[in-house]
């Protein structure tokens, strides 16, 4: 599956928050990806918000996603058009938990409580 071919999936409640700051999304630091590509693929699967830095440049690119129930999983290193695939199917699926194995290698404690200013809006 290709980043552009998820399906929309509008009955998961499930809302993704997708870093594009000053290393998330940028071809300086990721010369490999379709970022604007990744961001299409995940808002065909969930409601999607991009944001600034979210502080925790060193996983770029970093996704968060948030379930209905309050809870969020931070993502990093989402580089990837396989990993971004897989995240797609999960998300599609209601991001249940755990995540699948290929994710959970990528899911990431956030550092502190003291994060960029994009954070403000996560
Ligand atoms: S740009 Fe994404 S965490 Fe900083």
């Amino acid at each position: 599956m290709t980043e552009a071919q998820c399906a929309l999936d509008s009955g998961t409640g499930i809302r993704v928050l997708i870093c594009r700051g000053c290393c998330c999304g940028t071809e300086r630091k990721h010369p490999e990806v379709d970022h604007d590509g990744q961001i299409v693929a995940i808002s065909a699967r969930a409601r999607a918000r991009v944001v600034d830095c979210v502080g925790e440049c060193a996983h770029s690119n970093v996704v968060i996603v948030r379930s209905g129930d309050g809870s969020s999983v931070w993502l990093g290193g989402i580089n990837n058009p396989a990993i971004t695939a897989a995240l797609c199917e999960w998300l599609g699926a209601g991001a249940p938990q755990p995540p699948p194995q290929v994710l959970q290698s990528r899911v990431f404690v956030r550092r502190s409580e003291t994060v960029g200013a994009g954070a403000e809006h996560v």
